[in-house]
C-alpha cells in the first residue's frame, strides 16, 4: 500500500458514481489549488486533431454504434489528471505528447530510447471499434486507432525468459497536475502476461475517430485490451519491460482484494462494493436499461482459451 496517502481518500475508490461527491470535495481542497492552475480548455463538440491514415479492420470490430465523440473524449479516467470524469478534458492540455520516445528494458534483445514513430513506423495503422468495459460498471464503444500490440512486440525480440510485459505511463507532475495527488502510487503501472499480450486483440493505439489520440485518451500512446476491464489499458506509456516475474500493477497495489492483475471483465466476479453483472453504456440516457456484461466483454470465443485450467475466481 502507498505510505503517503491522505488518510480520507481509500485507496480502493476507483470511484463508483455514489462516491464521485465525497471525494471530489476533498480533492477540492487536497489539491484544488494545483488543478486551477492550469488552464481549463473547452470540450471539443466534433472530432478535432490530425487526421489518421488508416484501414479499417472490420472483422475485428463490432457492429455496435461507437459512442459521441464527445463522450469518448469528455467522460474519461485518467487520474494524473485529476479524479472526476470531466477533469482529463479539462486539464490534459498540459499534457506534451511531441516528441515522444518509449524506453524498452528487462528480457528482450532490443532495449534502450526508441523514438515513438521509429517504433510505430513499420506498421500499418488500423481502426478496430472495441467496447470498453470500465471496473466502475459502465461501458462505451470507441473507434480506435492503431497497431497490433504483437507486431510492436515482436520487433523487440522478448528473449526466452519473458513471461510478462509490463507498461509505464509518464510521470511528471509538470505535465500532470493529479501526479501531486498520491490517488495512486505513481507512475500508473500495467502488465500482461506475454501471451495475452502477443494476443491479436490486444491494441497499442495512437487514435481514435481517425484523429490522433486526444490528451486526455492517452496521447500519444495507450494500450487497449478489449477483454479487461478498462484499468488494464494504460495510457501515455514512457516504457515497456519485459519481464520474468509478474509485475506489480498500480491498481492491484492500491486495492489487491479488489483488483487483481488479470482483470478480466467477468460478471460472474463482483467487485467487493458492487455487481459487475451489469453495466450502463455511457450516453444512452438515464432511463436507459442496463444491458448484461458479457464474459471477457464478449470477447470469450477470442481470448478464453488463454485462461483454460486458471481459477478465474481466484484470479480476477
Ligand atoms: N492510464 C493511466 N495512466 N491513468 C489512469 O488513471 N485509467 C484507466 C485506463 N488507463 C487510467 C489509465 C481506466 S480506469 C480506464 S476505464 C481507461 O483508462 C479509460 O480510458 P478512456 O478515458 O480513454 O475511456
Amino acid at each position: 500500500m502507498p505510505r503517503h496517502r491522505p488518510p480520507s481518500i481509500r485507496p480502493s475508490e476507483i470511484t463508483p458514481p455514489e462516491v464521485y461527491a465525497s471525494r471530489r470535495r476533498f480533492l477540492a481542497g487536497a489539491a484544488g489549488l494545483a488543478l486551477a492552475a492550469a488552464v481549463p480548455r473547452a470540450r471539443a463538440e466534433g472530432p478535432e486533431g490530425a487526421v489518421l491514415d488508416y484501414r479499417r479492420n472490420a472483422a475485428l470490430s463490432t457492429s455496435e454504434t461507437p459512442n459521441r465523440w464527445e463522450d469518448v473524449t469528455g467522460y474519461n479516467n485518467f487520474y494524473e489528471f485529476g479524479t472526476d470524469k470531466s477533469d482529463p478534458a479539462r486539464y490534459a492540455s498540459t499534457l506534451r505528447p511531441k516528441p515522444w520516445s518509449v524506453v524498452v528494458g528487462g528480457e528482450a534483445e532490443v532495449r534502450g530510447r526508441i523514438a515513438l514513430e521509429d517504433l510505430l513506423k513499420p506498421h500499418a495503422l488500423e481502426e478496430r471499434i472495441y467496447r470498453l468495459r470500465c471496473v466502475e460498471a459502465w461501458s462505451m464503444v470507441i473507434p480506435w486507432v492503431g497497431v497490433p500490440l504483437a507486431e510492436v512486440l515482436k520487433r523487440l525480440k522478448p528473449t526466452s525468459r519473458a513471461r510478462y510485459v509490463a507498461f509505464t505511463t509518464l510521470n511528471d507532475p509538470a505535465q500532470m497536475p493529479g501526479l501531486r495527488v498520491p490517488v495512486l502510487d505513481w507512475p500508473y503501472a500495467e502488465g500482461l502476461r506475454i501471451d495475452e499480450a502477443m494476443h491479436p486483440l490486444a491494441l497499442l493505439a495512437v487514435g481514435l475517430y481517425g484523429r490522433v489520440l486526444p490528451n486526455q485518451n492517452g496521447a500519444p500512446l495507450r494500450l487497449v485490451v478489449p477483454w479487461k476491464y478498462g484499468f488494464k489499458s494504460i495510457k501515455s506509456i514512457v516504457r515497456i519491460d519485459f519481464t520474468e516475474r509478474m509485475p506489480a500493477t498500480s491498481w492491484n497495489r492500491a486495492a489487491p482484494e479488489e483488483y487483481g492483475f488479470y482483470a478480466n471483465v467477468n460478471p460472474a466476479v463482483d467487485h467487493p462494493r458492487w455487481s459487475q453483472k451489469t453495466e450502463r453504456r455511457i450516453g444512452a440516457g438515464l432511463f436507459a436499461p442496463r444491458q448484461p456484461t458479457l464474459p471477457f466483454n464478449g470477447y470469450a470465443e477470442q481470448v478464453a482459451s488463454l485462461y483454460s485450467g486458471l481459477d478465474l475466481r481466484r484470479n480476477f
